[in-house]
């Protein structure tokens, strides 16, 4: 008898509960909280409604993020790794150093545009963007701590006391209050305002040849890297060179055979600072990446996505002209805007 009811009330329950979360993934844009985002961008998939953003909430956020306090060495912070004038990645580094010069394999992913991401990291190990700062926070080549340590240093700086309350209410200071200001600045941290982004919204021409590499662009490299956020968030093999630590990419996380090598398409916003690029840091250059495309053509590496060894091969001139393009996806709105630098 009691089946009767509870199976038409989780029934409902079920209904009430999906029909709040498409509420939230196809809310206006007004309910990023302050947050503009441009017309010719989808909706976000962050959950706005979980961890609604506050002036006083990324502030925190930001104070957090830059602060070296919060790692074994006290040289540490997260934007040691993740530079603004570089779309918060780590030019010239291969792999980036954490405390004590340690090491880890991975080249630092730059940091924008994460309100929709579905997941996060090369191998999109991490779902949430709350729980992202657990793995640099304690990771032993990063910062090296327990949250417990974390929450300790926190609590022990004067400045913060005012900024939890603020920002949440009261002043308790536990790990998820931390993890949500975290994602609240990151959340702010938008690149829409490029050269092309203005293209595509008709306020400027581009040149012959960055028209020229955009058509280019669009017939070889747009099904991976999809406009506008130039990412399709999926995982392919793109015969990236091997270093010498091992990485099987998407396959850690899933133990499926057919993931080996794949890595999560990195958006192409702001490339020409990212610099060196693929998971581990193992090309250079611009050129260089566009030579290794060119080169995948007959190649019989069986995992490499078969969209690129196929008529892949690129001329002197498309490279030029690609590269042309690629440059107007640089966002100073983002690398040099003043809301996005050291508060310390
Ligand atoms: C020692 C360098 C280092 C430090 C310090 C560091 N990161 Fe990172 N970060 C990385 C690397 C490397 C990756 C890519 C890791 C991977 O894919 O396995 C990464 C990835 C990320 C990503 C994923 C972005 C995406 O698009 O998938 C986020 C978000 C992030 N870091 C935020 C932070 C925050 C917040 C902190 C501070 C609490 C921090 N990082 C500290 C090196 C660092
Ligand atoms: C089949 C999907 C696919 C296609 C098509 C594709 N890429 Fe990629 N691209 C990827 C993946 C996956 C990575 C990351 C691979 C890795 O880290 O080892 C990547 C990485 C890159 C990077 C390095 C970015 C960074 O931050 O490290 C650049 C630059 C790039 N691609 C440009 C292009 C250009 C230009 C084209 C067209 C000529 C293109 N890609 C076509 C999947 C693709």
């Amino acid at each position: 008898l009691k089946c009767r009811f509870i199976i038409p009330f989780l029934l409902a329950a079920t209904i009430l509960f999906s029909g709040c979360q498409k509420d939230v993934l196809e809310a206006p844009v007004d309910s990023t909280f302050g947050l503009t985002l441009p017309a010719h961008f989808p909706n976000p998939v962050y959950n706005f409604k979980n961890n609604p953003l506050s002036p006083a909430g990324i502030e925190l956020g930001r104070l957090l993020f830059y602060d070296k306090d919060l790692s074994a060495d006290g040289n540490i912070s997260c934007a040691s790794c993740h530079l603004q004038n570089n779309g918060f990645s780590d030019p010239g580094q291969a792999v980036s150093a954490g405390v004590f010069g340690r090491t880890g394999r991975r080249n630092s992913t730059p940091i924008f545009n994460l309100i929709w991401s579905p997941n996060f990291m090369w191998d999109g190990g991490i779902k949430n963007l709350e729980i992202m700062p657990l793995a640099p926070f304690t990771e032993h080549t990063e910062m090296d701590l327990s949250m417990h340590e974390v929450i300790e240093i926190v609590s022990a700086k004067s400045i913060y006391r005012n900024k939890f309350k603020e920002a949440f209410g009261s002043d308790s200071i536990y790990s998820q209050k931390i993890f949500f200001a975290l994602a609240q600045f990151q959340s702010s941290l938008l690149s829409v305002n490029s050269k092309y982004d203005a293209y595509i919204n008709n306020q400027i021409t581009f040149t012959p040849e960055e028209k020229s590499g955009l058509n280019i662009f669009r017939a070889k490299c747009s099904s991976c890297h999809q406009e506008p956020l130039f990412t399709n968030y999926g995982y392919h093999n793109n015969g990236s060179p091997k270093n010498v630590a091992i990485d099987l990419g998407r396959y850690e996380i899933t133990l499926n055979e057919s993931d080996k090598g794949k890595f999560r398409v990195p958006s192409l916003r702001n490339v020409a600072l990212t610099f060196p690029y693929m998971h581990n840091g193992s090309i250079s250059t611009l050129e260089e990446v566009l030579d290794h495309y060119s080169s995948l053509s007959n190649n019989t590496n069986s995992n490499i996505d078969p969209v690129l060894t196929q008529n892949f091969s690129l001329s002197h001139t498309e490279k030029n002209h690609l590269i042309a393009f690629l440059e107007t996806l640089t966002d100073s709105d983002l690398n040099d805007n003043p809301n996005f630098s050291n508060p310390w």
